[in-house]
């Protein structure tokens, strides 16, 4: 894909924070024996991927805001143009050595997601889009799935830990549609979950009460590949409502309208 000078920014801040994680991920494999655990390492691993981000996003567009899960919201000189960045999304898989985990950057202009980036670094998957220009995976061009019947349809969530509020709503969700679907995933990374949306690999996804950082770049690249995001409550404004779902427009329907009956 010939992306515009900002995607390219994306991908290379994406590929060198990638790295970073890598070359920590292969060493919390070996912290997990250990007595006081990987927690406090996979913070700092955390936050150094998000300082190489901030400083190749910042060095390449110094005018933009910023909005990043581990420094929050920096207000920049244009206020039209902000990056989202979650540095380090399945946080949970990374911490526990599973390979499931991603880089997440998105572009806002003007309120609306315009460029997005998800990189899973331990498969070197590249998910790419820019409004009006298609979604893409390491150069290939990716497509929503064209499935229409809820019982061959494969979904993802993410169901709350902790205290999270939103647990008996989501466990009122999956009672609701095991029964209907084909099965159900739960893999802890909701920027890699909308990423598999798009490349036709799940037919659809939500969540309830979910962050910005998190599905910002997602969005744009399920929507790129043809498929539908809407907040849980209706309408395209995800991040005021913070509860989304996303699925192929041959599906969203039915799913939503499921969804929906608990909104
Ligand atoms: C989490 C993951 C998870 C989702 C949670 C998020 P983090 O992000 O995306 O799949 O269910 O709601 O907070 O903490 O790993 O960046």
């Amino acid at each position: 894909m010939q992306g515009s000078a900002n995607l390219n920014v994306m991908v290379k801040a994406a590929r060198r924070a990638g790295r970073s994680l890598v070359k920590d991920f292969r060493e919390v494999e070996n912290l997990q024996v250990a007595v006081k655990g990987p927690g406090d390492f996979v913070t700092r691993a955390d936050l150094a991927a998000e300082n190489i981000i901030r400083e190749e996003l910042t060095n390449a567009r110094p005018s933009y805001g910023w909005l990043g899960e581990e420094t929050g919201e920096v207000a920049g000189k244009d206020p039209t143009r902000r990056w989202i960045v979650d540095p380090l999304d399945g946080t949970t898989n990374f911490l526990h050595g599973l390979p499931h985990w991603s880089v997440s950057i998105a572009l806002e202009h003007k309120g609306e997601i315009v460029a997005g980036v998800v990189f899973d670094a331990a498969k070197d998957e590249m998910f790419v889009a820019e409004k009006g220009a298609g979604a893409w995976m390491n150069d290939r061009r990716i497509r929503v799935s064209g499935r229409r019947n809820l019982h061959e349809a494969l979904f993802a969530t993410g169901v709350p830990f902790g205290s999270k509020r939103t647990l008996p709503a989501t466990m009122q969700d999956l009672a609701a549609l095991m029964p209907q679907c084909a099965g159900m995933r739960r893999w802890g990374a909701a920027s890699l979950d909308l990423a598999y949306v798009a490349a036709g690999r799940f037919d659809g996804y939500w969540e309830r009460e979910i962050n910005a950082h998190d599905v910002a770049a997602g969005m744009v690249i399920v929507r790129e590949a043809g498929g539908l995001v809407e907040s849980l409550h209706g309408g395209d404004r995800v991040f005021e409502k913070g509860s989304l779902i996303a699925a192929n427009g041959e599906i969203f329907g039915r799913f939503a309208s499921v969804l929906r009956e608990r909104a």
